[in-house]
């Protein structure tokens, strides 16, 4: 099979190793790609927001399958665009898709088909907002409805963190996905991310994970895409697991299929474990970045076929399996980041780091300039490891990064903290 993969971070990169190690394939490209995925793909500089332009490279080239990795491309109907064209492609349509592009109409989907999340309001002007906000008190939460690169939510610990945040969003701080903002009630718990594969119809949950938004150790400092991830979580019990899946993903997938919107792709639950058990905070309507990482080095099956079960909505008898070994995956960034950081500088050391047994090493923000990897993005390298517990996969993870030589990096030194700790007490 030829197949086009969209996207340049890690989660890519994870994607496109797992699609390499596929025997079905024949040929894998990836748009745009980075210097990791030059490895498993050819890469190309097609402008994906030009469908006519992909469209027209599948043609040429006989792609049978699109893997769309992230977000911003299937909000912009990408995959229904291929679809009128003929080509098959993974991931939801345009009007599935706002499950992630719209923060009020997931809230809204919740309460009609009785998923259990926060309760919430949607707002248009900023007036109406604070007064909902004085109401309520702080701790509160407040959200742009519409794509904001990760950086649309605030958890407010005090009305004064809440009036700026909705002052922000009102002003224009995130363009258009600001003209109207959700507001809800906080939610304390252990944040866990729970993927579902689905076609429509059917939905098979993959691996369980944890991811760690702060910047800095002990959770502190303002929220990323991502700083770290591990794969399964403890937390994570059979119980939970079976509470999520009937009470969130069935009914989403139910409720989807119902509004005439069916939801195929991979279905990504943030979900809060509260006291009064698994509430949804939010969906994604992809795999999660780091998470991705960490579920592609633990999954046993071949990911192809799995992509073609859900395209072609024949999951209903799919089945996949996982290696039980944990996989732990810590991001290195550029100093800096989420501000601003600088580009060019230059990494040495990574195959050194990559020797250590159980280590991969997926690329995000990443290019190569006259033999040398260069620093393009601000996170930069995802150091990923297997082992026998999560407190292997850490050890080994770290001793791969202490082997990097990249003065303008850093990273989180706790990943995985929390698993690492039950660990320790059994
Ligand atoms: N790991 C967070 C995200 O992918 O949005």
């Amino acid at each position: 099979m030829n197949i086009l993969l969209i996207g340049s971070g890690g989660r890519e990169h994870a994607l496109a190793w797992k699609i390499a190690a596929s025997p079905l394939l024949t040929k894998l490209w990836c748009a745009p790609g980075n210097a990791g995925i030059a490895r498993e793909a050819e890469c190309v500089a097609l402008d994906v927001t030009d469908h006519s332009a992909v469209i027209e490279f599948c043609r040429r080239n006989a792609v049978d399958l699109v893997v769309v990795g992230p977000e911003i491309p299937l909000a912009a109907g990408i995959v229904d665009d291929l679809a009128a064209a003929g080509i098959k492609a993974f991931g939801p349509s345009k009007s599935a898709a706002q499950l992630e592009g719209s923060k009020g109409f997931t809230k809204d989907l919740c309460r009609e088909f009785n998923i259990p999340t926060g309760a919430y309001r949607r707002f248009d002007n900023a007036n109406d907002a604070l007064a909902y906000v004085w109401a309520q008190g702080a701790p509160i939460v407040v959200k742009a409805d519409g794509l904001a690169a990760g950086k649309g939510v605030v958890v407010a610990k005090t009305l004064a963190e809440a009036e700026a945040a909705i002052a922000m969003m009102f002003e224009g701080a995130f363009g258009s996905a600001g003209t109207e903002v959700v507001i809800e009630d906080f939610l304390s718990g252990r944040e866990i991310s729970f993927f579902a594969l689905c076609d429509g119809e059917t939905a098979i949950p993959l691996a369980s994970a944890q991811d760690h938004k702060r910047v800095f150790d002990h959770d502190e400092g303002p929220n990323t895409g991502g700083m770290g991830a591990y794969s399964p979580t403890p937390f994570v019990t059979p119980e939970i697991h079976d509470q999520i899946m009937a009470r969130i993903i069935l009914p989403t997938v139910a409720g989807m299929k119902q509004r005439g919107m069916p939801f195929r792709g991979v279905l990504y639950a943030g979900v809060m474990l509260t006291e009064q058990g698994p509430r949804l905070f939010e969906y994604n309507v992809r795999f999660g970045d780091p998470e991705c990482q960490v579920l592609m080095l633990r999954m046993m099956s071949d990911i192809v076929p799995a992509f073609l079960a859900a395209c072609d909505g024949q999951l209903k008898n799919f089945d996949l399996r996982w290696f039980p070994d944990p996989a732990l995956t810590v991001v290195m960034a550029a100093k800096g980041y989420p501000g601003d950081y600088k580009k060019g500088t230059r990494i040495d050391g990574l195959d050194e780091a990559a020797q250590i047994e159980g280590v991969e090493i997926f690329h995000a923000g990443t290019v190569e300039k006259d033999g040398a990897i260069l620093a393009n993005g601000g996170r930069v390298l995802n150091i990923c490891a297997s082992g026998k517990t999560v407190t292997e996969a850490k050890q080994r993870a770290y001793e791969a990064i202490d082997r990097i030589k990249w003065s303008d990096g850093f990273c989180r030194r706790d990943i995985a903290w929390q698993a690492v700790e039950a660990e320790k007490s059994g």
